[in-house]
């Protein structure tokens, strides 16, 4: 496996299994001078943490953050950040058969054959959502690299099966609920109602898919280096690499195909004193370049790949087709655990263009 590395200005290697000691996340090319601590990364952590509702997976996680290196008396000092994560709740029985047996939707079988068999199977290995707490550490430091210069960024549930927010929500709902219902949806209504979708496919012993909307606020215009590092490629290029992800679209995305040019293009105003656009189907992003409007991206997850109903697989021994049943601890739906991760990836590559294009500088000398 040769690509555990990501961006260019701003390097996050991610490092360790689902059943291994630990997960790692390091963090190259932070300024230095940037106050720093435990409780930074913690606090978004504890967002994706597991075992937490009754619609997450039962793996009890303490998900502790340990920084090892790149601060010093509260202050990034310019090198490598690496933070750790121990996995303490392992219990790897349940994937005895999968290297042979592999799951439908999980990447048993694409890894074995790629591995030649050498891959960690247990818990999914370095194909399990477990490797996105490494994301999470590496966005939460990005998020403070984005606070020098005013960016903040957010996500939110939109829709769960057939549960979905129509329209736009206000950034001050998406601040106060997201985090105050298991769903993370902005609307509390439609969270419980998304949460008995999420319950109702667990009875079945099945799963669930839904979409996440990333957003980023008080982007500076230039953001981007068009062409092959276009900002909107690079953020979608960061959004795939979260497991179970399956398709990523900026502003009005697919629905762009069947819109006239008059009614997609979003026409130029003055607004207190600076260019804005009256709508944003574009999603904040122009030629690859942020246009200073909200940055707006919308994540489709496919349903868990895990279930315990029974399915079709091949015994790769024995090259018969076979049935599986699948146990082990499960999410029955991934979106609300990729909420924070949605953020972290989006506020990680905004954190590395912003340092490419000199927005933010090497030594920042920062305020506690
Ligand atoms: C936060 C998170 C949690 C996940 N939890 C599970 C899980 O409990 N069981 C499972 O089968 N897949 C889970 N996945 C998805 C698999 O890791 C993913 O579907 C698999 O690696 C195959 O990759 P692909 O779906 O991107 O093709 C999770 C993904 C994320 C982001």
């Amino acid at each position: 496996m040769s690509s555990n590395s990501i961006g260019k200005a701003l390097t996050f290697t991610c490092f360790g299994e689902s059943h291994g000691p630990l997960i790692g996340a390091v963090l190259d090319g932070c300024p230095a001078g940037l106050p720093l601590n435990d409780a930074d990364i913690q606090v978004e952590l504890d967002k994706r943490r597991p075992g937490l509702t009754e619609i997450s997976t039962s793996r009890r996680e303490e998900d502790r953050v340990e920084i090892v290196s790149g601060v010093y008396k509260g202050y990034t000092t310019g090198a490598p950040i690496c933070m750790i994560v121990r996995n303490l709740d392992v219990d790897s029985k349940p994937y005895e058969t999968v290297m042979f047996k592999p799951r439908p939707g999980h990447a048993d079988y694409t890894a074995k054959v790629k591995y030649g068999g050498y891959n960690d199977p247990r818990g999914g290995g370095r194909f399990s959502g477990r490797i996105t707490v490494a994301y999470v550490m590496a966005g939460a430091v990005a998020k403070k690299i984005l606070g020098l210069i005013g960016v903040e960024v957010l996500a939110h549930t939109v829709q769960i099966g057939g549960v979905r927010v129509e329209g736009e929500v206000p950034y001050d709902n998406i601040r106060r609920n997201v985090y105050a219902n298991p769903a993370r949806c902005a609307v509390p209504e439609l969270a419980e109602r998304m949460i008995d979708e999420i319950l109702r496919a667990a009875r079945d012993g099945d799963s669930i898919g839904g979409v996440v909307e990333g957003i980023a606020l008080n982007v500076p215009v230039g953001l981007g280096e068009p062409i092959f590092d276009s900002l909107d490629a690079d953020i979608a290029k960061m959004l795939f690499n979260i497991p179970a992800v399956k398709g990523v679209e900026f502003g009005a995305g697919f629905r762009l195909a069947s819109m006239r040019g008059s009614e997609a293009n979003d026409q130029y105003a003055i607004r207190d004193g600076r260019i804005a656009t009256l709508t944003n189907n574009s999603g904040g992003i122009i030629g690859g370049i942020s246009n200073g409007m909200p940055i707006k991206v919308r994540v489709a997850f496919k349903p868990t790949p895990s279930i315990s109903k029974k399915q079709r697989t091949v015994n790769l021994e024995t090259m018969s087709e076979e049935e599986i049943q699948i146990a082990g601890r499960h999410d029955p739906c991934i979106v609300p655990r990729a909420v924070p991760v949605v953020e972290a990836c989006l506020a990680f590559v905004l954190a590395d263009h912003a340092l490419r294009a000199g927005a933010i500088p090497r030594i920042v000398r920062g305020e506690k």
